[in-house]
């Protein structure tokens, strides 16, 4: 089977992007991460995609006036590498519409809740705060609306007794770990 170009684009840690591309070297998931983007040079990610010898590049939002003359720029940048899908993996940019039409109905992205709960920042501290017994994350399809787009995939986690954010947040990755590359796989194969 044909190997789907991804690029993958991240702003932290980089743990989500770190499972696809190992996935992807294993042969268990049919993707070429063709290059991993972030908007921050700090971001541990990138030293972990250079070890797997992925093609890095740093976009820095700061360099940039605006949010339109960034993405531009994050268009072209991606351009260069032809990813048929776009996988967002703790990337911390709200995106314009003209970069989600560029790629429209190929991006995705995780985001630490059971979407249409907690859209935004800081989900597990607000699904603490709300004393939920249940918390989880999600893979979903990027549209215009902020954490809005058709979910493709959940992952349930117990909100267990004593849970900071830290534990529990812990608990999410590995649901997240598991969800995205099955979304993406599921993706790739149509
Ligand atoms: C993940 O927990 C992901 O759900 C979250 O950022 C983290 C990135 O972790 N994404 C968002 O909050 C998007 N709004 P990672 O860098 O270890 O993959």
């Amino acid at each position: 089977m044909s190997r789907l170009p991804i690029a993958i684009l991240i702003s932290g840690r980089g743990t989500n992007m770190r499972v696809i591309a190992e996935r992807a070297a294993a042969g268990s998931l049919p993707v070429d991460v063709r290059v991993v983007v972030s908007d921050k040079s700090s971001a541990e990610g990138l030293q972990a995609a250079a070890a797997m010898k992925i093609t890095t590049r740093v976009l820095e939002g700061r360099q940039f006036a605006d949010r339109p003359s960034y993405d531009r720029a994050l268009i072209g940048l991606l351009a260069q590498y032809q990813p048929k899908l776009i996988v967002l993996a703790g990337f911390m940019r709200i995106l314009t519409p003209q970069f989600i039409e560029a790629f429209a109905g190929r991006i995705l992205n995780v985001h630490p809740s059971l979407l249409p709960k907690y859209p935004g920042l800081h989900t597990h501290r607000r699904a603490l705060e709300a004393g939920e017994a249940v918390h989880g994350v999600s893979v979903h399809f990027v549209t215009e609306q902020l954490d809005g787009g058709p979910v493709v995939l959940q992952a349930e986690v117990p909100v267990l007794p004593g849970d900071t954010e830290k534990t529990l947040s812990a608990r999410v990755q590995q649901g997240e770990h598991r969800i995205y590359p099955q979304a993406i796989d599921w993706f790739a194969r149509g």
